[in-house]
């Protein structure tokens, strides 16, 4: 209210400076100003006042509309919709209150005041949730313009999910199978002393670190009683292992557990892609496969240091508003094609590839971000998940993984299109971004991240040299789609910051 206030001050003064400047002419106007001249001057000074007092009263509304709406973080979202005209204006001129970077997340002050629910929230529409997990080997070719990309060496982590399976994968019933990685021999292998560490796991904090890419952060602020609650588990690859051993202290307990401060770390391997991208997303959304008995979990990426109690994320992000799979909204985007537009420019992966995972979204029906849609956003900030591992939760990660599975590794883009397929019945809980940079402090990767993918500006590139750049074992769905998505058009974006 009182930046409004402020914002409507500095308008008036703006204005008066400029009304001012009409009103008391210098020296240069002469008495024997021509008529026509003071005509004009006075309808100017009409089409000023008549500017301002509009502006005022836009002001008062929007005013009056954060002061009825009782959060203007709500609010703001809902008409926060760049295709209004108004707001475009406002925003131009430098009105509205620019989105804070970081604010204060309300959480309580005291983990130990903080009543864990007594029971699961029940499961109603999926009540058994089955994986497929064996299935017989097939030819794993990709037909790629006339050539052929094979590696039957062994069966795919992601399974043979026809396209009919996935259709039917999005179709809720109380009991349902469907694919969810971990096809058997197909790569990610937990040890057996792990396995066994984990299943004592109902609360869990994960984190990985794949090809080497960072070393663990401790998280600060955890209080004594979230130390005891919560298993803090880092998934990393035997690359990374390497890595930590030779950067930080690893310490090796009675069962030959290895430790790095409070993260106790689950090597997995045989790496199940060969893209390290993909890998890192087995333990982020399949959490619940790695970890079965886990009830609760808090993703947070490997780059991050947790800086907030993770009893006190549960009980802010979940059990305070009843819900039971949070993740915050993304800085820029609401709309998956500028999310995926922004991938291109900032040579995230593969421009060709980028463009022919939308164009199949857009073909299968799904439109770019409006306030009518039931989120208030498409596109999340997938760093830090917060879930309870309800049968529709862990249903929604399978499907959600699936998508990277078959398409690109940029589960921005898969999230929005999981959300529109499952419909109303799956919730969740899309926080606003100036928190999710309130949970975590940033560390810098132990080198930059590149891999010759990501450069990719034509499809043709693949054909000069199809052994290497091509994915062996994840991604087929790209090359494999029935339907020649290449005409298909695809929503405009409109480019709304430089950052996004
Ligand atoms: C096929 O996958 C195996 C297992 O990851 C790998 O060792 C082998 O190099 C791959 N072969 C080709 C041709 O990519
Ligand atoms: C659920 O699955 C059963 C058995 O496959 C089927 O008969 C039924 O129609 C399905 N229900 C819905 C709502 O799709
Ligand atoms: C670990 O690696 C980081 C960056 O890669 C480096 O700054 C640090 O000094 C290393 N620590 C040890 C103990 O080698
Ligand atoms: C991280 O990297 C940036 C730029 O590469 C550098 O300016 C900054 O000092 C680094 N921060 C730390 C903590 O090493
Ligand atoms: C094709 O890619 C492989 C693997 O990246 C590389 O070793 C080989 O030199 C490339 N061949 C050509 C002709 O570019
Ligand atoms: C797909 O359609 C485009 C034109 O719409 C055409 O140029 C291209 O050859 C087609 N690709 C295949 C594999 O049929």
């Amino acid at each position: 209210m009182e930046a409004q206030r402020s914002v409507s001050l500095r308008l008036n003064r703006r204005g008066d400076d400029v009304l001012n400047a009409f009103l008391s002419p210098s020296g240069r106007m002469s008495p024997d100003y021509p008529m026509k001249i003071i005509w004009k001057k006075g309808f100017i000074r009409l089409f000023f006042v008549v500017g301002i007092l509009w502006m005022l009263l836009i002001l008062t509304v929007l005013l009056f509309h954060v002061w009825s709406c009782q959060s203007s973080i709500t609010f703001f979202s809902a008409i926060y919709n760049k295709d209004s005209k108004v707001i475009v204006m406002l925003d131009t001129m430098g009105l509205l209150p620019k989105p804070q970077h970081r604010c204060a997340i309300p959480v309580l002050d005291d983990p130990d005041a903080v009543t864990i629910p007594k029971s699961r929230t029940p499961d109603k529409i999926v009540e058994n949730l089955l994986y497929i997990s064996d299935e017989s080997v097939k030819d794993n070719s990709i037909p790629f313009s006339g050539g052929f990309v094979k590696n039957n060496s062994v069966p795919l982590f992601g399974g043979y999910q026809t396209w009919t399976q996935r259709d039917n994968s999005f179709k809720l019933n109380s009991t349902m199978k469907v694919h969810c990685g971990f096809i058997h021999n197909g790569g990610a292998e937990m040890e057996p002393k792990d396995v066994n560490y984990v299943e004592k796991c109902r609360f869990v904090v994960a984190s990985g670190i794949f090809d080497g890419y960072d070393t663990p952060h401790q998280p600060s602020n955890i209080s004594p009683r979230s130390q005891k609650l919560f298993c803090f588990l880092m998934v990393v690859d035997e690359k990374s292992f390497n890595f930590i051993k030779k950067n930080l202290t690893v310490r090796y307990d009675s069962d030959g557990g290895k430790w790095v401060g409070i993260w106790r770390l689950i090597v997995l391997h045989y790496p199940p892609y060969d893209e390290p991208r993909r890998n890192g997303k087995v333990p982020k959304i399949l959490t619940h496969r790695l970890f079965p008995q886990a009830q609760y979990s808090i993703w947070i990426d490997g780059k991050m240091e947790l800086i907030v109690d993770p009893l006190l994320m549960l009980e802010r992000y979940l059990w305070r508003g009843k819900h039971t799979f949070a993740i915050a909204r993304h800085k820029h985007h609401q709309s998956i094609y500028e999310e995926a537009d922004a991938i291109k420019r900032r040579k995230r992966y593969a421009r060709p590839l980028i463009d022919i995972q939308i164009k199949i979204y857009r073909y299968e029906g799904m439109e770019p971000w409006s306030p009518s849609k039931r989120t208030i956003s498409d596109v999340p900030e997938g760093a830090v998940i917060i879930r309870e591992h309800t049968a529709l939760n862990n249903l929604f990660s399978c499907l959600w993984f699936n998508e990277v599975n078959l398409f690109t590794p940029r589960d921005q883009l898969s999230f929005g299109y999981a959300l529109y397929r499952l419909g109303d019945s799956f919730k969740l809980f899309m926080f606003p971004n100036c928190e999710y940079n309130s949970i975590f402090l940033l560390h810098n990767h132990t080198r930059e991240h590149s891999s010759k993918v990501e450069w990719v500006k034509d499809l043709k590139e693949f054909k000069k040299n199809s052994t290497g750049l091509i994915e062996t074992r994840g991604g087929f769905g790209l090359f494999t789609y029935p339907v020649n998505v290449t005409s298909v058009d695809l929503p405009p974006v409109t480019r709304t910051s430089q950052a996004g």
